[in-house]
């Protein structure tokens, strides 16, 4: 039973706002790297021609285009630069279709494309993952502390070769690539605070209240970012240009974010997959860091989100491990399930990933090479031309 002291200090705690004067309290340096568009996206200009070839044909015609890409590295660069470009349309930022104006016709061909693509990416690229089963979400919890130590992607050789190896123009293409994957994480947990409760909605929220600076502009994460793009070679227009050189390979761990969080019943696999995410920040973060000391790079702007994310990370991590564990009512088999699988997917994606970062470094010996062997390498601007429906 709630007591009258009680009521006061609910209403005492709220009363107090949490932004106070932070929202104009800033100086000049702030405000102009406010003045640049976030995320730093160009504005939408049409579907990649396999898209649009895609959404073209009729729909029992797709699965045998489908089936008929698959086993080649075509069909996953295919899945997954689509899958990007109709998740640039859910966040709903100038470089997504149908984000400045409204078209019905696009939608309802880009979110029917969504579902059968994710289809095709659930059980023809992804494949089947083995999968522990626990009796409750504490032992789940357990395992999930456990896993995001030990999971494929943590410890992946890519991290020391950047740390140990990689030349410097590795590490900035590596760097830019971060810059992209985390330009709108904020968003990403946004979405996953949608359809949580108790527990587990509080761990999101105050994630996402620190995404967002806790309401000052110049700690939001992103802002960190900025400052990374303000002080890297060539500046904003130079980040822009090099944009297009990142490779589709780069978007396998936000795509499968983007899948789970934008799919209803898939909410609690986002929550896994997000809890291996964070998890994995801190030791990925120390080897960019190493990397950064070797190569003398020492700007306080291009280490800041990097030194900060080892900082919180692990908090944000545990916070999400407990989540799941005090979470009431308390979660079914079905749901504990779920966020293992989700963490499960995402260590795979992360792998998947890496691997593929590792190579292309390894093979790409120097920046001439990229601009040599675009297509090779997965470079090229956009996806490759040729025919879906080829051989
Ligand atoms: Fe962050
Ligand atoms: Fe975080």
């Amino acid at each position: 039973m709630a007591t009258t002291d009680d009521v006061e200090r609910g209403a005492d705690q709220q009363a107090k706002s949490l932004l106070g004067s932070r929202l104009d309290r800033f100086d000049d340096v702030i405000l102009n790297l406010y003045s640049h568009y976030w995320p730093p996206v160009p504005a939408f200009s049409g579907l990649p021609d396999q898209l649009a070839e895609y959404l073209n044909t009729p729909r029992p015609e797709r699965a045998t285009m489908l089936a008929r890409l698959r086993g080649d590295e075509a069909h996953e660069r295919f899945l997954h630069e689509s899958l990007a470009e109709i998740y640039a349309y859910l966040y709903k930022y100038r470089d997504g279709a149908a984000t400045q104006e409204s078209h019905d016709d696009i939608e309802i061909d880009l979110l029917t494309a969504k579902i059968e693509l994710e289809r095709e990416l659930l059980n023809h690229w992804l494949g089947r993952l083995d999968l522990p089963v626990f009796p409750d979400q504490n032992s789940a919890a357990d395992h999930l502390d456990e896993f995001a130590e030990s999971n494929p992607g943590v410890g992946h050789p890519l991290f020391a070769y950047l740390a140990d190896e990689a030349p410097r123009w590795q590490l900035d293409m590596f760097l830019r690539g971060e810059t992209i994957r985390n330009e709108v994480v904020d968003d990403e947990v946004a979405m996953l605070v949608v359809g949580m409760q108790g527990a587990q909605k509080a761990v999101v929220a105050a994630n996402l209240w620190d995404e967002c600076g806790r309401g000052k502009l110049e700690n939001f994460h992103t802002f960190w970012l900025r400052r990374l793009i303000e002080a890297s070679d060539g500046g904003w227009a130079g980040f822009h240009r090099q944009r297009a050189r990142n490779p589709w390979f780069a978007k396998i761990t936000s795509n499968m974010n983007a899948m789970l969080l934008s799919r209803p019943a898939w909410n609690q696999m986002a929550y896994g997959c997000f809890l291996v995410f964070e998890s994995w920040v801190e030791p990925h973060f120390r080897h960019l860091l190493r990397a950064m000391d070797r190569h003398g790079v020492e700007d306080p702007d291009v280490r800041i989100y990097f030194a900060a994310h080892v900082a919180v990370d692990p908090r944000h991590s545990r916070e999400l491990s407990d989540g799941m564990r005090f979470q009431r009512p308390t979660l079914s088999s079905r749901e504990v399930a779920e966020i293992v699988r989700g963490a499960h997917m995402a260590a795979e994606a992360g792998r998947r990933q890496y691997d593929k970062w590792l190579t292309y470094f390894q093979q790409a010996a120097d920046p001439h090479d990229l601009r040599s062997s675009g297509s090779d390498t997965g470079l090229a601007e956009r996806p490759s031309r040729g025919s879906l429906g080829a051989d």
